[in-house]
């Protein structure tokens, strides 16, 4: 079945859903660490054990083992068949599907959609205003004057709305659309005489998509220094605030690709570096960033450089706010240029090797909130040291992996000249977790020691990390190959993996389900694997361990079967293939310890 609807189209609609939206919109979540957790729909149970990965873009029951993408929890769920799922994510996703099965039409458009179709008109007249209006002439110097080319016009839709109380409402007319929805929409405002009027006058218009494509909102710069220098579409029932990201519609894939996003503030600050190639950019507007947008990054990328103006967490506020990347377990590093630059201002007065080389040596959260703090509290006394610590360990404090911590602690401790042990003392107030501390290491130890004499549990082991972790293949993937894999599936999964990191593709988990749309029982394993919370420490260590535990077991193997065949080539006094097995036998022998 899944052959009707060409799979990039399905990949498409999969890369526009979000797993977590998606079953949050049938049943409760909670968060459990990293990922979420509710009661299975699929099965009775009390306790929760059913996870969702927003990560991984799936969901795995541990009680009675239903898992997959959002595709197959809404087949699931709503007990539709494969073309009906496909369809209701389609529409979540605004995608437009054609059917070349006969037989399937299209329901009715949903409000909201309807709703993005009037934004997408209006970009569409603000946008050829821009392009071709005598009006609009001053407009088209002022972003040709800031470095903005027709590319980028063009790529990004701006537009120019004119010095007019009326024109959009005109232009909305005689697209036959009615006040009310666009009035919805903040496009135009409610007069004292019961009319309406434009919000947009006289400004720039900066079409602020999701990743989607679609068009949430505006936002609208004036052409001099008056004030407000923008004014933006309100919230409405497609436009949440801080659940989207300027720019990631255009730059999502370069994200992926580079494994790293920028983080910059203005509208100018994403268009700049991108019309330069600095393409893994998003803007956040102006705002704080929230969770939903940090996440929304996460399903790209764990690595974030953020480039603010001058002083990027000149406040307390703003560096604690960066603590959500940590809790995200993202890597987190900071450009602060100097003052009076923005990134936009930045780039134009240096060149673009200048502002590479800036985010090419961002300083990672922990080195900048400390030079922040002791600037900030100074660093003379013990009661400012105090202070600092305090301050610091709330972000270490937020570390998933034990190690890293451990080494941040170490570091705190030299950085400040107090004694190691009295930082413990004061992070182990905060959480007692951290008093096993010195356990960690020896944990990881315990738990692979337990496998001692089950070669399966290694392997998967290993391909649970693996899929947990994507770069973790980069480390071992010269060292092992599918075939070293006793496990069937297991295999057929690995080779999967290898085949598409040679393609230079992504592993997602959601995406690797594909290839065994047809086999359940790989599937299930699939997002059991990457739902799995391991607990091990030192990630690389393990697989490492595992790596050698499935080599060492399958050199064995191959010995005992070469002396089952050397044992058959005497008994049948074969001595042409004797001799053959035997220089295998010490090939195989050679340097090697059993
Ligand atoms: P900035 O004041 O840094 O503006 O605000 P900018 O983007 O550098 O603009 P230019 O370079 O002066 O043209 C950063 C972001 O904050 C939001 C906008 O999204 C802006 O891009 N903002 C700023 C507003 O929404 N309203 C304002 O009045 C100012
Ligand atoms: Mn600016």
């Amino acid at each position: 079945m899944p052959g009707i609807i060409p799979a990039e189209t399905i990949e498409s609609i999969l890369d526009r859903v979000d797993i977590v939206e998606v079953v949050s919109s049938y049943i409760p979540l909670k968060r459990a660490g990293r990922n979420l957790r509710a009661l299975c729909p699929f099965h009775h149970e009390k306790t929760p054990s059913f996870m969702i990965s927003p990560d991984k873009q799936i969901y795995h029951c541990f009680g009675c083992n239903a898992g997959g993408n959002a595709l197959s929890f809404v087949m699931q769920y709503e007990k539709v068949d494969f073309l009906e799922a496909i369809d209701m994510l389609a529409k979540k996703a605004g995608v437009e599907i054609e059917h070349s099965a006969s037989g399937f039409k299209r329901e009715d458009v949903s409000v909201k959609t309807k709703l993005a179709k009037i934004n997408e008109l209006s970009s569409f007249f603000y946008h050829k205003n821009l392009l071709s209006l005598s009006d609009a002439a001053l407009a088209r110097d002022y972003l040709k004057q800031r470095g903005v080319n027709e590319a980028a016009v063009k790529n990004m839709r701006l537009g120019f709305a004119v010095d007019k109380w009326d024109s959009l409402l005109e232009y909305l007319k005689t697209k036959g659309i009615n006040p009310a929805p666009a009035n919805q929409l903040g496009l135009i405002i409610n007069n004292d005489k019961g009319g309406f009027y434009d919000r947009f006058r006289k400004r720039i218009i900066f079409p602020i998509f999701d990743i989607r494509g679609i068009v949430l909102g505006f936002g609208a710069r004036v052409l001099d220094n008056s004030l407000p220098k923008y004014i933006n579409s309100p919230e409405s029932p497609i436009y949440v605030k801080g659940s989207h990201l300027y720019g990631l519609n255009f730059s999502k894939d370069a994200i992926r690709e580079k494994d790293s996003c920028l983080i910059v503030e203005g509208y100018m600050d994403f268009f700049i570096p991108y019309a330069h190639g600095i393409d893994n950019i998003v803007a956040s507007l102006g705002t704080a960033l929230t969770k939903q947008q940090i996440r929304l990054i996460k399903r790209y990328t764990h690595n974030v450089v953020l480039m603010y103006d001058s002083d990027p967490a000149g406040e307390l506020a703003t560096l604690r706010s960066l603590d959500l990347f940590i809790e995200e377990g993202m890597g987190v590093r900071i450009v602060s240029l100097d003052k009076g630059y923005d990134p936009d201002l930045f780039m134009r007065k240096f060149g673009v090797g200048a502002f590479k080389d800036r985010v090419d040596n961002a300083r990672d959260l922990f080195d900048y909130k400390l030079e922040f703090l002791k600037s900030h509290y100074g660093s003379g006394d013990i009661q400012k040291k105090a202070k600092i610590i305090d301050e610091m360990l709330v972000t270490i404090n937020k570390l998933a992996n034990a190690v890293v911590k451990m080494d941040y602690l170490r570091r705190l401790s030299e950085e400040l000249s107090v004694p190691e042990s009295a930082i413990m003392q004061e992070a182990a107030k905060i959480k007692s977790k951290y008093t096993d501390f010195a356990m960690s290491a020896d944990r990881d130890k315990n738990r692979l020691a337990k496998f001692q004499n089950n070669p399966i549990a290694f392997e998967k082991l290993l391909v649970g990390l693996i899929l947990q972790e994507e770069e973790l293949i980069h480390k071992i993937s010269a060292d092992i190959s599918p075939g070293d894999f006793q496990d069937r599936q297991l295999g057929k999964i690995m080779a999967t993996v290898f085949e598409l990191v040679r393609l230079g593709k992504t592993i997602d988990p959601h995406k690797l389900l594909h290839h065994f749309s047809d086999d359940a029982e790989i599937s299930s394993l699939v997002c059991e694997l990457s739902t799995k919370e391991e607990e091990m420490i030192d990630r690389e260590k393990a697989v490492k361990e595992c790596v050698a535990r499935l080599k060492k077991q399958g050199t064995r193997n191959t010995r005992d079967k070469l002396c089952e065949a050397i044992k058959d080539a005497q008994r049948l006094n074969d001595q042409a293939r004797l001799t053959h097995l035997l220089h295998e036998f010490n090939d195989l022998v050679k340097g090697k310890v059993f």
